[in-house]
């Protein structure tokens, strides 16, 4: 796990809405990734004013010949031969590309993109191939690298007055195979018990859903609460595409739902509300 020093981000009010969008499973190189859907969606969240952008691992599919799962019947389309002979950055160009709207102009900075996580896929690959991938994604958008799960803390500040809020956070590319939304919500619901962020985001389980915990308190006002949100993040690989199906449609894996989460938070007073982007 990686833990960071704090990450500013300048506002122009904290009383404001904020944008957080936690976006990956994006399987870039497989053929049933959405990646025109994927491609549309980041050049409209790169145009937004209020918003920054997690990366939740699992951005391309990174699964190579000598790998059980690879069938060349469920590489992306636009792949050549020989790009399998350099496949890791063949991946790396097309998760670049995808994300250059995110990014600042000309400078190379990473822009809205307060990091990336390392996936599962990233990982097996990295293993077999001796290079750290994670970091390498990191390293071409110029952001933090954030290993496989990360906690930092997010600091608002207020252009003209320089307040400051913060907002505490636990991020995990994630873990478990669970299927249905039950198992998929106990898997998010541990990982919320586990930590005490004030915000969870877990990737992986390749759906979007919420959960909200409550936590009363006496305060001397009366009755306070502390409030923590889960968030799964969502992908962008369709389990069933026309033709000859991957790993997941031979597993019987369900059909999700393609998109990403957004949380949207008042800095000033720390409070979220969850929405699902799939357009
Ligand atoms: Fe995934």
């Amino acid at each position: 796990m990686q833990v960071f020093t704090p990450t500013e981000i300048v506002v122009d009010d904290l009383t404001k809405p904020y944008e957080i969008h936690a976006t990956g499973d994006w399987h870039l190189g497989a053929r049933g990734c959405a990646e025109n859907r994927l491609r549309a969606t980041m050049e409209r969240v790169g145009r937004k004013r209020n918003a920054i952008v997690l990366l939740m691992g699992d951005l391309g599919e990174f699964i190579i010949p000598s790998d059980n799962r690879f069938d060349p019947m469920a590489v992306c389309q636009d792949a050549k031969v020989e790009d399998l002979g350099d496949w890791a950055d063949f991946l790396i160009d097309k998760i670049a590309s995808v994300a250059r709207p995110l990014r600042g102009g000309s400078a190379g900075g990473p822009g809205k993109i307060i990091g990336a996580l390392k996936g599962n896929h990233e990982n097996t690959m990295s293993v077999k191939t001796h290079r750290n991938l994670g970091r390498a994604i990191a390293d071409r958008l110029g952001c933090r690298y954030l290993g496989y799960s990360g906690l930092f803390t997010l600091i608002f500040v207020e252009k003209s007055t320089k307040k400051r809020a913060k907002l505490s956070v636990f991020a995990t590319h994630g873990a478990g195979n669970a299927a249905t939304p039950g198992g998929k919500m106990q898997r998010l619901k541990k990982y919320c018990d586990m930590v005490d962020s004030d915000l969870v985001l877990m990737g992986h389980l390749h759906d979007t859903m919420k959960v909200t915990s409550i936590r009363l308190r006496q305060t001397e006002e009366g009755i306070g609460n502390a409030s923590q949100l889960g968030v799964m993040t969502g992908t962008y690989l369709r389990t069933y595409s026309e033709g000859e199906g991957g790993y997941g449609e031979m597993k019987g894996y369900q059909a999700t739902p393609i998109g990403h989460a957004c949380i949207t938070i008042i800095p000033a007073t720390r409070e979220m509300a969850f929405s699902e982007v799939s357009l």
